[in-house]
This record gives structure tokens, C-alpha cells and sequence, in this order.
């Protein structure tokens, strides 16, 4: 198919983009490198880079343009409103989960910025503190604390190092699971043996949050970053494919990732409710952003940020450019539902999935309480946590 026919049909978000774009199915298993194989040209790297993000955007149905998506985070938080928070953000060195940090650092809170080295997070760190300098905000509440969800020893030994940085007997308000990947073209194995997408997206956010369960306050706000690319799901969570080994794809694994992210929230405001315990559990949609989520899908990180770095080089990257810039968010604005969702009060969110600020409809497969219940099951014992939450 001509290249501009595909980016006009995944720019319009028509139904069924996923085949036009993405292999329907990799079988192959490897160990763990980053990226694929055959080396991308740049018009496909732009290319891709635009539907790699509306995919990890949209929907099956047509979405508001950005245009209507005025809202960004940072509108969302005015200075001093947090003081006194304590909020810890997954994959904060950037897209999303740094934007998020942007603004709840401007509100005053004490902003927790997990990073996967220590470079990543004092890049991340310095891009916030740019930030506030800025805004002419005064806020020194900045850490850094290494997690990587690929592990789960590194996962459970999280705790540890958040007391250590934060202090003993700290406790936290709002819980961002942000980090992800997206659409890894062939089965990665991480070093506990699982799925990359399955492990990075759920498996380890659900082990982070059982872990940091003893240090949430009771009322704290736990929030999920999902997808609407849950509905890549299809029929609904293959319980006996969690971890891609009967088969694999790329859109169905991040589909299924991020309907977890959905049934998880929801079991654990089920269960949080049963024990009388007033925790807040909330899923989202984003919206289509240019961030760099689409990196694995590009070759990996590496030839990712070169040619962002690059930039455009000639009339049609320019034109593909354009083209990103008019369709995507910008992660100000993408990060406007997760900002909201940590800052408000409402008490009506708790358990829903959200999208432009407000409660989204979801599906029956997407509300399945049996199906949550055994995949709540299921994560603690192929992550070997059990989670409690009576020490909350
Ligand atoms: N962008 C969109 O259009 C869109 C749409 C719907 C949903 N989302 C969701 O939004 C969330 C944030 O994505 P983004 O768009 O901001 O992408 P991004 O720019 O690629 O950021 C992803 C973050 O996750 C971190 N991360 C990835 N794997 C990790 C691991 N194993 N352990 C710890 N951190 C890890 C990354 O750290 P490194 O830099 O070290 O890799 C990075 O900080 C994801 O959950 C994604 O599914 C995004």
C-alpha cells in the first residue's frame, strides 16, 4: 500500500489499522534484544513513528482531533495545591510519566522519578527542575529511584530504595504505573522468563504496587496508564497466553497488556473496597502522543533517538512531520487525564477507565470480574508477591 494511503487511514484512526501496519504475527522467540532486525529507512521511520503512536492511541473508533485536547497537564496543577504529596511515577525519564512529574512538581508535591539509570533520571530530573525554574516555582522535592520492571528481584527491592532516598516511615499519596513499551516485533524473554510487554506493562507494575502496598496512605490514588489499545484484546484476556507462549504478536500482546491494566485496577478497588479501605484505583487512555513509545517498534532505542535527534532531512520527512505534529498530542496534553487523576478529589472515579478527563464506558471483556479475579491470581503467582493490602 502507498505510503501516504497508510498514514492517512492510521491518521483517521479507521477501524482496523492494525493489519495495514504491523506483522499480524511474529513467532520467533529471543533472548532480549532491544529492536528489530532489518534496518528501517527514515520516510518508514517517520512513517511508522506516526502510526506507532495513533496506534498506541486509538482506537478502533475515530478519536477528537488534538485540536479539541486544549487541556495539558500543566494547566491542570497551579503552584502550591500538592504541597505535602508524595507522588511516585513509573518511566518518568520521559513522554508521559515526565510531563506528569512537570506538573505535580509545579503543584508542590514531592515527585518520585523512577528511572531505569541513574542518567536517565537525572536528565529527567534536570528537564524538571528547567521546568519549575521557568514557572518561577520553588520546589528542591525531586528524587530519583532506580526501578526496572524487566526484573522482578529489582522490582521488589524498590521499597528499600525508596525509604533510603525518601526517608523511613514516608509515606505515599498517588502511585503512577506509567512505564511502558509498545508493539515489541518479536517475543523478548526478560530474565525472569516472561514476556517483555506482558512483564513490563503489568507483571511488574502489579508486583511495584502489592510491594509499595505497606508505604501507600490509605487514601492513596493509584493510577494505571492503559490504552485504548486494549481493545487490540479482542474477544478479551487469554488467560492461558499471558505470557505469549502459545502465540505472539506485537498489537495483540500490547492489547492484552493493557487490558490487564484495566481488570487490575478494577480488582484492586474491589478489593480495596471489601477491606474498607478508601484507595482510589483508576485506569486511562492518554490519547495519541508523540512520545517515545514507538522506539521498539523503530529498530530500538538507539536508532530511535539518533534520528529524532536528526530530525527531519528532506520535503517528505518534512511533510510526515507535519503530518505527526497535526495528528498526535503533545505529551503536555497527553498527560492531561493522568495529571487530572492524580490532583482531583472526585471520589465518583474510583475502579473507572478514563479518557479526556472524564469515565469512559468500557466493554463486558473489559469488566470481567472473573477474568480479574484470575488474573490477579495468576500475577502473584507468576510474580511470587502476595498482595495484601490489610497493611495498608
Ligand atoms: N504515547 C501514546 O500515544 C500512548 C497512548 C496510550 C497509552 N500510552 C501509555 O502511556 C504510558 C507511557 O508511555 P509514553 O507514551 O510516555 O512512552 P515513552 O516516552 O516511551 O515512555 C515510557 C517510559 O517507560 C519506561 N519503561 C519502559 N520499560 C520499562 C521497564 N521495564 N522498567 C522501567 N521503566 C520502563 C521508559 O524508560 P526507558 O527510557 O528507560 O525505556 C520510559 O520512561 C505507557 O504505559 C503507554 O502504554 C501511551
Amino acid at each position: 500500500m502507498n505510503l501516504f494511503l497508510k498514514l492517512f487511514l492510521v491518521s483517521l484512526s479507521l477501524t482496523q489499522p492494525c493489519e495495514a501496519w504491523a506483522p499480524s504475527s511474529v513467532e520467533s522467540s529471543s533472548a532480549s534484544s532491544a529492536g528489530t532486525k532489518d534496518g528501517l529507512s527514515r520516510r518508514n521511520f517517520m512513517a511508522t513513528s506516526v502510526a506507532g503512536a495513533v496506534l498506541a492511541g486509538t482506537s478502533l473508533t475515530v478519536q477528537p482531533a488534538p485540536a479539541a485536547a486544549a487541556t495539558t497537564g500543566l494547566d491542570l496543577v497551579q503552584p502550591n495545591t500538592l504541597n505535602g504529596k508524595v507522588v511516585v511515577i513509573t518511566g518518568a525519564s520521559t513522554g508521559l510519566g515526565l510531563e506528569s512529574a512537570k506538573a505535580l512538581a509545579k503543584g508542590g508535591a514531592t515527585v518520585v522519578l523512577t528511572a531505569r539509570s541513574e542518567k536517565k533520571g537525572a536528565t529527567a530530573t534536570d528537564v524538571v527542575k528547567q521546568y519549575l525554574q521557568a514557572e518561577g516555582v520553588q520546589n528542591d522535592k525531586l528524587y530519583t529511584v532506580l526501578l526496572d520492571l524487566d526484573d522482578l528481584a529489582n522490582v521488589k527491592s524498590f521499597p528499600a530504595r525508596f525509604e533510603k532516598t525518601l526517608g523511613e516511615g514516608t509515606k505515599i499519596d498517588v502511585l503512577m504505573n506509567n512505564a511502558g513499551v509498545m508493539a515489541i516485533p518479536d517475543r523478548q524473554i526478560t530474565k525472569d522468563g516472561y514476556e517483555r510487554t506482558f512483564q513490563s506493562n503489568h507483571l511488574g507494575h502489579f508486583a511495584l504496587t502489592a510491594k509499595l502496598t505497606p508505604y501507600l496512605k490509605s487514601d492513596a490514588r493509584i493510577i494505571n496508564v492503559s490504552s485504548l489499545a486494549y481493545q487490540m484484546a479482542g474477544k478479551g484476556l487469554d488467560l492461558d497466553n499471558l505470557n505469549g507462549e502459545k502465540e505472539y504478536s506485537q498489537w495483540g500482546s500490547y492489547g492484552q497488556s493493557k487490558l490487564e491494566n484495566i481488570l487490575f485496577t478494577q480488582e484492586l478497588q474491589r478489593r480495596a473496597d471489601a477491606e474498607g479501605i478508601p484507595l482510589t484505583a483508576t485506569s486511562l487512555h492518554p490519547g495519541a502522543v508523540n512520545t517515545d513509545l514507538a522506539r521498539n517498534m523503530m529498530g530500538g532505542e538507539k536508532v530511535w533517538y539518533e534520528k529524532k535527534e536528526r530530525g527531519p532531512t528532506n520535503a517528505m520527512e518534512n511533510i510526515l512531520q507535519a503530518t505527526i505534529n497535526k495528528t498526535l498530542l503533545t505529551p503536555e496534553q497527553g498527560a492531561a487525564t493522568q495529571v487530572y487523576l492524580a490532583a482531583t478529589n472526585d471520589a465518583e472515579e474510583k475502579g473507572k477507565f478514563y479518557s479526556d478527563l472524564k469515565p469512559q464506558k468500557l466493554p463486558a471483556f473489559a469488566t470481567d470480574e472473573q477474568m480479574a479475579k484470575a488474573l490477579w491470581e495468576q500475577s502473584e503467582q507468576l510474580s511470587g508477591v502476595k498482595f495484601s493490602l490489610k497493611g495498608n
